[in-house]
C-alpha cells in the first residue's frame, strides 16, 4: 500500500485515482472545483464513463479513495503526487500549461519531506523540466524531490479497462529512486505481464504525442482513401479490411468516418505541430492530419447537401452527437461541427444521443432534442448517423423509413450495408462506399 495523491479530478485524474485505489493504495483526489469534489463525495460523477461509478463507490466505501480541495492536505499525506490537471489548447494550438505551473508551485510550497511528482496528463516535451525548475524555486531548502513523466493512454468509453489492462506503461524518470518508486506503484500490473517502458522524462513525454498523432494519421489516411474510393468507384470498407489483415498495418483505427474528434487527438496534433515548429522542424504529417480532418468534415457536409438537397427550410435528423460512442464528450465532435453548419444553412435539426444531449445543448441550443431515434425521424428529409452507438446498429429500418419524409440515410460510420438499404428503398450514402456494379 502506498499513499498517493492525484491533482485534478478530470478524466485522466479521476479514472487514475479510482484505479490506483483499486490496486490497494490510499489515494486522495484533489480538485479546486468545490462543486465537483462535493459531488464526488456524494458519488456524482462529473462525466459519463462505463464502470467508473462502481469503482469510485467501492473504493470510497472501503476508505481507500477520498476527495479534497486541499493540495496541502494531499501533499502532506502522499509520497507520490500525480498531476492530472487539464492542458487545454490555446488559440495558437499550444498547450496551455498555466494549470500545471500553478499546481507545481503549490506542491512545492507544501512539501516537507521527499516527494515524487509525476506528470500524468499530456504535456509538451520539456514540461517535466519546467516542473522541476518551478518546484526547485519554491520548495523549502533541504527538501528533496523527483519529477517523472507517466503518460496515460486511456480511451474514453473504455478507460478503466485501459488502465487495468494497458498495452504498456511508460515510466519516464531522471533518477533510479524515482524509477523504482513509480515502477512499484505499477507492480500489480506486472502480474498480468504488462510491458514497462522505462526511459527519460523527455522521451516519455514525446511517446504520448507520437502515439496519438500516429493514430490520428492512421484514421486520416483511411479517410482520404474513402474520398478516393468514391471518386474511383471502390469500397473503402474492403480496402481497409484487406489492409488491416497485413499484420504490419493492423485493422484498428482504419474505420473511415466523419473525421477525428475528442479532447485528445486533435489537440495533441496541434500541440505537436507547435512544439516541432518551436524546435525548428516543419513536420509534414501532423499538418496534413489537420488539413485532412477539416476537409473530411466539409466532405460530410457536402454529402448531406447532395443527399437531402438545399438545406434551407429542410428538417434533418441526427443520430449521435458525441465524438464517439460510450461517452458524453462532445469536444471537437464532427457531429457538432456539421450540425452547426447545417443550422447555419437554414436547416432544422432534430437529434438524439444516448448520453451527450445535455453537453450538446450548450453548443447547439437551436437543435430539437428527441427521446429516441424514431422521434428524430418524424418529418425529416434525411437521417444522418454521426456516432456508432450500439443502439443505432440495429434500428427498425422499416419503421425509420415510414417515419422519414424522404427515405434518405447518410451513414457516416458505415454501420449498414449499402445494398441491403438500397433494396429496402432507402437512398443510402456511406463514407467511401460506391454501389456494387451488378
Ligand atoms: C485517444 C487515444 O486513442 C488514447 O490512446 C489516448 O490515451 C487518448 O486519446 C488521450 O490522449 O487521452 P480518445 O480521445 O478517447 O483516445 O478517442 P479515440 O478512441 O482515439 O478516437 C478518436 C477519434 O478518432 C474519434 O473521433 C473516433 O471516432 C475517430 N476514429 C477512431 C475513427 O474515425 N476511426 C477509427 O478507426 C478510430
Amino acid at each position: 500500500m502506498r499513499r498517493l495523491a492525484v491533482i485534478g479530478a478530470g478524466y485522466v485524474g479521476l479514472v487514475s485515482a479510482a484505479c490506483f485505489a483499486d490496486f490497494g493504495n490510499e489515494v486522495v483526489c484533489v480538485d479546486s472545483d468545490e462543486g465537483k469534489i462535493e459531488g464526488l463525495r456524494r458519488l456524482k460523477m462529473p462525466f459519463y464513463e462505463p464502470g467508473l461509478l462502481d469503482l469510485v463507490r467501492r473504493n470510497t466505501v472501503e476508505s481507500r479513495l477520498s476527495f479534497s480541495t486541499s493540495v496541502d492536505e494531499a501533499v502532506s499525506r502522499a509520497e507520490a503526487i500525480f498531476i492530472a490537471v487539464g492542458t487545454p489548447a490555446s488559440k495558437t494550438g499550444e498547450a496551455d500549461l498555466s494549470g500545471v505551473r500553478a499546481v507545481a508551485k503549490e506542491i512545492a510550497l507544501h512539501m516537507r519531506t521527499y516527494k515524487l511528482i509525476v506528470q500524468k496528463s499530456t504535456v509538451p516535451v520539456g514540461t517535466g523540466a519546467m516542473v522541476r525548475r518551478i518546484v526547485q524555486r519554491h520548495c523549502r531548502r533541504g527538501v528533496s524531490f523527483d519529477v517523472a513523466s507517466n503518460p496515460e493512454f486511456l480511451r474514453e468509453g473504455s478507460a478503466i479497462e485501459n488502465f487495468m489492462r494497458p498495452d504498456r506503461v511508460v515510466i519516464g524518470t531522471w533518477t533510479k529512486k524515482a524509477e523504482n518508486l513509480l515502477s512499484e506503484i505499477y507492480a500489480p500490473l506486472y502480474l498480468i505481464e504488462t510491458p514497462m517502458v522505462k526511459t527519460t522524462v523527455e522521451t516519455a513525454e514525446l511517446i504520448k504525442y507520437a502515439a496519438n498523432v500516429f493514430l490520428a494519421a492512421k484514421v486520416s489516411f483511411i479517410n482520404e482513401m474513402a474520398r478516393l474510393c468514391e471518386a474511383l468507384g471502390a469500397d473503402v470498407q474492403v480496402v481497409a479490411k484487406a489492409m488491416g489483415l497485413d499484420r504490419r498495418i493492423g485493422s484498428k483505427f482504419l474505420h473511415a468516418g466523419p473525421g477525428i474528434g475528442g479532447s485528445c487527438l486533435p489537440k495533441d496534433t496541434a500541440a505537436l505541430v507547435r512544439f516541432a515548429d518551436a524546435a525548428g522542424l516543419k513536420l509534414l504529417i501532423p499538418r496534413a492530419v489537420q488539413d485532412i480532418n477539416r476537409a473530411q468534415r466539409e466532405f460530410v457536409l457536402k454529402k448531406i447537401e447532395k443527399a437531402v438537397g438545399a438545406l434551407k427550410g429542410k428538417t434533418v435528423g441526427v443520430l449521435g452527437l458525441s465524438f464517439k460512442p460510450e461517452t458524453d464528450d462532445v469536444r471537437e465532435s464532427p457531429a457538432v461541427y456539421v450540425t452547426k453548419a447545417m443550422l447555419a444553412r437554414g436547416a432544422k435539426v432534430r437529434a438524439f444521443d444516448p448520453a451527450a444531449m445535455q453537453a450538446a445543448r450548450v453548443l447547439l441550443p437551436r437543435v430539437e432534442y428527441c427521446k429516441n431515434a424514431y422521434e428524430v425521424c418524424e418529418g425529416a428529409s434525411g437521417l444522418v448517423i454521426f456516432t456508432e452507438w450500439n443502439e443505432f446498429r440495429r434500428l427498425d429500418l422499416a419503421r425509420i423509413k415510414s417515419l422519414l419524409r424522404r427515405p434518405v440515410m447518410i451513414d457516416c460510420r458505415n454501420i449498414y450495408e449499402p445494398d441491403e438499404l438500397r433494396a429496402m428503398g432507402f437512398k443510402y450514402y456511406g463514407i467511401g462506399r460506391t454501389p456494387r456494379a451488378v
